[in-house]
């Protein structure tokens, strides 16, 4: 059986690539979250070789994680876990989190419990790189966009694109900074955001 593939990270994996290149520069372990067949992990580890790149998704999509690993294995590529981002999470030291194309699929809750609980991971300056299609200011960035929210909401209701302004509430709430929106080709966007513990954005009154 060939490997499940993902036309998309075929087409957006050298963009992400140079921009995970400058801003992980000081990072040692990234913890990917909803890798899906695991294309991109094994993209990214021999490119970004100093440091781990750790893959995570549901546990039924493990296997197919798996079945690159095998074929294109990189001596910085730590076995993938399951990781449920509603469920409590493993301790796996990372200090900085990507995850791409899943803010759409998971439901906001879960959308939420990523950010929360991926903020509560990190620690102090550590990154999280949220890739993906968003809406800015309310509007459609592109009729295709819009087309592509529709379309998820015909599959199931609670999926669709999310609210820039939602994400970075929840990022706020968290104790992280914006340090960074990244227009992406094809309408897509990388949103980075820093823990920060210092920050007087954070300080309550
Ligand atoms: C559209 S795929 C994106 C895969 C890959 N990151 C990419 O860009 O090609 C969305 C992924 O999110 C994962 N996902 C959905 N709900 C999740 C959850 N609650 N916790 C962790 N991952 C989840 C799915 O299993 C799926 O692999």
């Amino acid at each position: 059986m060939p490997e499940p593939f993902a036309d998309a990270t075929v087409r957006n994996r050298q963009p992400i690539v140079e921009e995970l290149q400058k801003l992980l520069k000081h990072s040692t372990k990234v913890l990917e979250i909803g890798s899906g067949t695991g294309q991109h992990a094994i993209w990214f580890a021999p490119r970004l070789p100093w440091l781990i790149w750790l893959s995570s998704d549901l546990p039924n999509q493990l296997p197919a994680i798996k079945k690159w690993y095998k074929d294109f294995s990189s001596e910085n590529l730590a076995p993938p876990i399951a990781l449920n981002v509603s469920e409590r999470w493993a301790i796996t030291e990372h200090d900085a989190i990507f995850s791409a194309n899943t803010a759409h699929i998971m439901h906001m809750r879960e959308v939420e419990h990523m950010i929360t609980n991926g903020a509560r991971s990190l620690p102090n300056k550590g990154l999280f790189c949220l890739y993906g299609p968003f809406i800015f200011e309310n509007s459609w960035l592109t009729e295709s966009n819009r087309i592509f929210h529709r379309k998820l909401q015909d599959l199931d209701r609670h999926m669709g694109l999310r609210q820039f302004d939602d994400l970075n509430q929840l990022a706020i709430a968290g104790s992280m900074e914006l340090i960074k929106i990244k227009p992406m080709p094809a309408n897509n966007h990388l949103i980075v955001w820093q823990k920060n513990l210092t920050s007087t954005l954070f300080e309550r009154i």
